[in-house]
């Protein structure tokens, strides 16, 4: 027979002490972890360390629809913990307008990706280096272009190529998005550096992959590094591989560079990087090489993956809306005609045409959750505290899909943003570009433009006879 006695572990007197301490100590870290400000937005409990993160991965919703779920169940204004960060998520209109209206929430937090480089350019730059870069911009979106680099030009020329590239697939299935992708991108560089690219230069195909690389990697890892700061240090991680990615844009960048400053001519400055080179000259302290490279580098990264989603939603959009589609060639076809391109002179004449890209950018929600900010003091936003360093995220999709501000939101519907006269309507809840100070540099006359020509060359040359054979796309499948 065996006879099993229990032994009770008695702890050694000596270890109490410091036992207690460490589980202290814990239980201190643990609830400082966890800890939201006094008056704080009401929000989703998380987990110590982690906070919601671990609702992410248990989920197959996506995250701008994790985040709108948040908005009906805690109001207009709620806060979350993302493991170290803690998030205050504005999701209506007074709330935005309230918020970048003014300086301290208008500062940007620092991202990863930054360390590629020195220099900080328009978007990740704060204070007195973005305000200047920024002016600097603007001035330059103000006059279209700079000299011979102008914008209306740059995309009525590029729109030749791309309608060519397209008659080009005579009859068969085209995947459009590289072919819009490049001609987007030809327009920035034109632009910018003064140069357009073969859509099979594979140099250039190159250049925008790792911006496209780059941009993936920092929606999702670099920025994961604001909730988790030690995942730079990991090996492989994804700020690692953004770095990695960045190299090929500073060789192309440099190699630009080394052959504007060869012949630049004050007397005749061809694009924006001859106008940033006048600028250093003229020995201003926030211009210099590092500053010029990010502000390059944020016009393409801004404009290439935005511009191209946006019009490949209008294309989507249109392929399952025929009579839409009929109505705005009918539009295009009486105002611009067939012999011509579309001028920006014209587009007061094309309500429906400016109607669609809102409905678009509305329905696809391009900036779901816009860029970040970060409160740079301490301070109160609505009755609500808001501590210094708190993330500020704009939550566009659940502004411009909130049932109790529009019809039938899910719904593709154009004429939302018509009057009774077929006149566009402006509707001052929907900023698909920001608010503010804050608003994209782009404005939105520049990326309408794109769209109204881009449009124009579908109507006019691509009728659907693309989509025979292999039915058309659905946006049931299609919604990221
Ligand atoms: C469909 C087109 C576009 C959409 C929906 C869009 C949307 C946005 C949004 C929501 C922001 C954040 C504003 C904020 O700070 O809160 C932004 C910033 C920015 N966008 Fe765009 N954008 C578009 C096209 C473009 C284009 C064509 C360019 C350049 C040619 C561009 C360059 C930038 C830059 C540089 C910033 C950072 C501005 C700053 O931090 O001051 N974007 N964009």
């Amino acid at each position: 027979m065996v006879i099993v006695t229990q032994r009770k572990m008695a702890v050694p007197t000596s270890l109490i002490f410091p036992t207690l301490i460490i589980g202290a100590a814990t239980f201190w870290i643990l609830m400082k972890l966890m800890k939201r400000p006094q008056k704080c937005p009401p929000g989703p409990w998380g987990v110590p360390v982690f906070g919601c993160m671990p609702r992410f991965l248990f989920t197959n919703k996506r995250l701008r629809d994790v985040f709108k779920g948040w908005f009906y169940k805690y109001g207009p204004i709620y806060s979350l913990k993302m493991g170290s960060a803690y998030i205050v998520v504005l999701n209506n209109i007074e709330s935005i307008h309230d918020a970048f209206t003014r300086p301290e929430f208008q500062d940007r937090p620092r991202l990863d990706f930054s360390l590629a480089r020195k220099g900080e350019g328009v978007s990740i730059s704060n204070g007195k280096v973005w305000q200047e870069q920024r002016k600097f911009v603007h001035q330059i979106f103000r006059n279209f272009g700079v000299g011979k680099a102008s914008f209306e030009d740059a995309i009525v020329e590029e729109t030749t190529f791309l309608t060519d590239a397209l008659l080009q697939s005579d009859g068969k299935v085209v995947n459009i998005e590289h072919l819009l992708k490049s001609a987007v991108s030809n327009v920035i560089s034109s632009v910018t550096i003064g140069q357009r690219f073969q859509y099979n230069d594979e140099y250039f195909q190159n250049v925008l992959a790792k911006i496209h690389d780059m941009l993936e990697h920092s929606m999702i890892a670099s920025q994961l590094s604001l909730f988790l700061p030690f995942i730079k240090y990991i090996p492989f991680s994804s700020s690692a591989k953004i770095v990695d990615s960045m190299k090929t844009l500073i060789n192309f960048h440099d190699k630009v560079t080394t052959e504007h400053k060869a012949k630049f001519d004050v007397e005749n400055m061809k694009d924006i990087m001859d106008a940033y080179l006048f600028e250093i000259k003229k020995g201003n302290d926030v211009f210099n090489e590092d500053n010029m490279y990010w502000v390059i580098n944020d016009l393409f990264i801004g404009s290439t993956d935005t511009i191209t989603t946006t019009l490949m939603w209008v294309f989507l959009f249109l392929l399952n809306n025929p009579d839409v589609e009929k109505k705005v060639r009918a539009q295009l076809n009486e105002v611009v005609g067939r012999n011509r391109m579309p001028r920006y002179s014209d587009r007061p004449k094309l309500p429906l045409v400016e109607a669609i890209i809102s409905e678009s950018l509305r329905l696809g929600t391009m900036s779901a959750l816009s860029l970040p900010h970060v409160a740079a003091t301490d301070s109160e936003l609505r009755g609500y505290d808001i501590p210094k360093g708190t993330l500020i995220i704009p939550n566009f999709h659940a502004m411009f899909t909130d049932e109790s501000k529009w019809d039938e939101p899910e719904k593709f519907y154009p004429e939302r943003f018509l009057d009774e006269n077929g006149n566009y309507v402006k509707r001052d809840d929907f900023i698909p570009f920001g608010i503010g100070v804050v608003v994209s540099v782009s404005g939105s006359s520049l990326q309408g433009w794109r769209s109204s020509s881009s449009l124009h060359t579908y109507c006019k040359k691509c009728p659907s006879r693309f989509l025979t054979g292999v039915g058309c796309p659905q946006l049931k499948d299609s919604m990221v």
